[in-house]
């Protein structure tokens, strides 16, 4: 159902968080146009939501006429231009600073009115506003963090950066609440609530993996079991992308000043081995499907999954 304000939503990056985000909007009534630059990833992304909504007609989630009229909203463009009568872009690109900032520069002056939003996991929201520069309406830019899987996971972090207005805020967490979301607001410090508390606890799990305390797999069902955890760290790790686990432990250490964050020496060496995870189907796990053990492994797992050796 749309908000007051917004009917059509525009989604840069056609990603799991982009495409999650579409399918999301979409199914939720709003027009949705997903913009990426890559045809071949607009073909998985658009992929990717024929599936996974018409298995949420065979899980009896949603009906398939409901199904038909979501994917009739859903529209895949390759160019920034083609996104114009969108009431909001959400922008979910490359988690790196300089290209969202290039991007938002690039935004303010295609998009001179609409709302920016970012869903950024840890990059200074008052950066990404101040990219759009002092006539480009910094007010209108805010952080939407939605977590992964997006269909699935309920909560929408609002940022507001020093320069966004409260107009801003309100009509993003309208957004978000009529996408079934729970908004919930933090202030722009590094990692924002969410990734300040949840990396330095991923990063841990790395460091009692390199210093011996338990196997990647212990490691992963001692949370589980002991916690509640739906995955342990660094399953989930893999899950999030182990490069972007050390870009926001990164952006920890330096927003926070202190050495604490640092990415642990093991994480990093799985990163530069090229090990990002469920992405490039290895990480802390090997997620090929007959792996049952790789070279230096400590162990396998009851599943396809092997652990690396430390
Ligand atoms: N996309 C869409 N839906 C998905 C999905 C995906 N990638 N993966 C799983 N699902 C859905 C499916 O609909 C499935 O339901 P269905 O089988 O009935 O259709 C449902 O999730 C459960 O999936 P599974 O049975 O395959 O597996 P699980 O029960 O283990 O659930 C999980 C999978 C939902 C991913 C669960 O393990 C979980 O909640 N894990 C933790 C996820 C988490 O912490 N996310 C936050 C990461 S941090 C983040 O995103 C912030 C960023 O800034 C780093």
């Amino acid at each position: 159902m749309a908000t007051s304000t917004i009917h059509t939503v525009a989604i840069i990056g056609a990603g799991q968080m982009g495409g999650g985000i579409a399918q999301v909007a979409a199914a939720c009534g709003f027009k949705t146009l997903v913009c990426d630059a890559s045809s071949a990833a607009l073909g998985r992304c658009r992929d990717g939501h024929t599936k996974r909504l018409a298995r949420e007609v065979e899980k009896g989630r949603m009906k398939e006429n409901d199904v038909q009229a979501a994917l009739s909203r859903l529209h895949y463009v390759e160019s920034l231009e083609m996104l114009k009568g969108a009431d909001i872009v959400i922008e979910a690109v490359v988690e790196d600073s300089r290209v969202k900032r290039e991007l938002f520069a690039k935004l303010a002056t295609l998009f001179p009115t609409q709302i920016l939003a970012s869903n950024t996991s840890s990059i200074s929201i008052t950066e990404i506003c101040a990219a759009v520069g002092p006539q480009g309406h910094p007010e209108r830019v805010v952080g939407m963090h939605f977590f992964n899987p997006v269909p699935v996971m309920k909560l929408v972090e609002v940022i507001r950066g020093l320069q966004t207005n409260a107009d801003t805020v309100q009509k993003v967490t309208q957004l978000a609440s009529a996408l079934g979301k729970t908004p919930i607001p933090a202030n722009d410090r590094a990692g924002f609530v969410s990734n300040r508390v949840l990396m330095p606890l991923i990063n841990e799990a790395f460091y009692a993996w390199m210093e011996g305390v338990a196997e990647p797999q212990h490691i992963d069902e001692i949370m589980k079991l002991g916690c509640n955890f739906p995955m342990g760290p660094l399953r989930l790790a893999d899950f999030i992308g182990l490069d972007t686990c050390v870009h926001i432990m990164n952006v920890l250490a330096d927003g926070l000043g202190s050495d604490r964050y640092r990415p642990c020496p093991l994480l990093r060496q799985l990163v530069a081995a090229g090990r990002l995870g469920d992405k490039t189907g290895k990480g802390v796990y090997d997620y090929a499907p007959q792996a049952t053990s790789s070279p230096g492994h400590t162990s396998s797992m009851t599943t396809s999954k092997a652990a690396v050796g430390a």
